[in-house]
């Protein structure tokens, strides 16, 4: 495979954007934590991808080897903080880490009165905690060295809400409140915070957890204002761009990559060919003036 072939989400930065800098991305096997490794891998960085399972690795592992980047697989459980701790360890001694990505996440439809104890501490465990525990330790060396970025991944829900969520829509809102924070605490070492709140997108883990049946996905994407979902690499552009100095002056901010969702459309809206009748210079059918 020729290098010359750019992951889409880097396409639009600079080659050699990462250059000498190392780069920590929980979840970096899959979905968008995938895309984001591939762009920051192919723009220069080294980087290690951290998750439970190896096997979620290979792919990435054996892309880099082809392609010559620098990838490097972990296993690391970010629900556990000794763990986070010797990885942080592990990498400081080697130099340290640059670039956190906190993107491990797990989610699943649940009506509130039925989600168990457990089910409630799994996904706040990953998402919550485990966001903290890894901005804790690989804060910690940032400090140390004056330097360092740290990107979040959200969701909109984390202000709209959405019902079927309240574990990952609480832990979420507390990443953003995690994200403004530390931005604010850590600015004065070099470190900037930011976040993305993607749409939906598709991932294996998000369409066998939200929207598992036939018909959901395009129920959803209808109600998208661009009329259609997001991917992974359009979202990891922005994981990118906000990691990288066009952004340096970004500190605590969370960008929405949703196609408009989460905006409120709660009295006229479009109707169904809309979009057509724009493109030919008429008004939309159900607006007032087409009548
Ligand atoms: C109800 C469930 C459940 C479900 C698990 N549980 N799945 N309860 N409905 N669908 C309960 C279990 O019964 C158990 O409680 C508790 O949760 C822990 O389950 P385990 O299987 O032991 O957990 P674990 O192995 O740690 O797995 C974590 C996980 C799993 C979160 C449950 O889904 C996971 O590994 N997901 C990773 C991938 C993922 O979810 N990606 C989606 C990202 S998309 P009891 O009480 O029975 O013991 C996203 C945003 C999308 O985050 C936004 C769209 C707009
Ligand atoms: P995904 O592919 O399922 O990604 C989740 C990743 O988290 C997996 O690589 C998984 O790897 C890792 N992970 C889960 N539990 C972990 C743990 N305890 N420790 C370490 N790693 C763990 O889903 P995705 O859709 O790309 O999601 C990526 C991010 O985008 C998440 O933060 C998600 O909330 C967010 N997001 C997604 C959507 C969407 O529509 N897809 C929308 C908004 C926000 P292992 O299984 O190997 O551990």
């Amino acid at each position: 495979m020729k290098d010359s072939i750019i992951p889409p989400a880097a396409r639009w930065l600079p080659h050699g954007t990462f250059s000498g800098q190392v780069a920590l991305v929980t979840g970096g096997g899959t979905g968008l934590g995938l895309e984001i490794s591939r762009g920051l891998a192919h723009l220069g960085a080294r980087v290690i991808v951290a998750s439970r399972s190896v096997e979620h690795h290979a792919a990435l592992v054996a892309e880099g080897r082809e392609r010559g980047w620098s990838v490097d697989s972990r296993v690391l459980d970010v629900r556990e903080p000794t763990h986070v701790e010797r990885l942080a360890l592990e990498l400081e001694a080697q130099g340290g880490v640059d670039l956190l990505v906190n993107n491990a996440a797990g989610n699943f439809l649940c009506p509130a009165e039925r989600l168990s104890a457990r089910a409630w501490r799994a996904v706040l465990g990953i998402v919550l905690d485990g966001t903290f525990y890894c901005s804790r330790y690989f804060g910690r060396g940032m400090i140390e060295r004056g330097r360092g970025q740290i990107l979040n991944v959200v969701a909109t829900y984390a202000w709209t809400g959405m019902a079927g969520v309240v574990h990952s829509a609480s832990a979420k809102a507390g990443v953003l409140a995690m994200t403004r924070t530390l931005a604010v605490e850590w600015a004065r070492h070099g470190i900037r915070v930011n976040a993305i709140a993607p749409g939906p997108f598709e991932s294996e883990g998000a369409a066998n957890n939200l929207w598992p049946e036939a018909g959901m996905k395009e129920r959803i994407a209808e109600q998208i204002p661009l009329a259609r979902f997001g991917s992974a690499e359009e979202m990891a552009a922005h994981a990118l761009y906000l990691l990288s100095p066009a952004s340096s002056y970004v500190n605590g901010e969370c960008f929405v990559v949703d196609g408009g969702l989460s905006l409120g459309r709660n009295m006229w809206q479009p109707a169904n060919g809309a979009r057509a009748d724009a493109r030919r210079g008429r008004a939309p059918r159900g607006s007032p003036r087409s009548r």
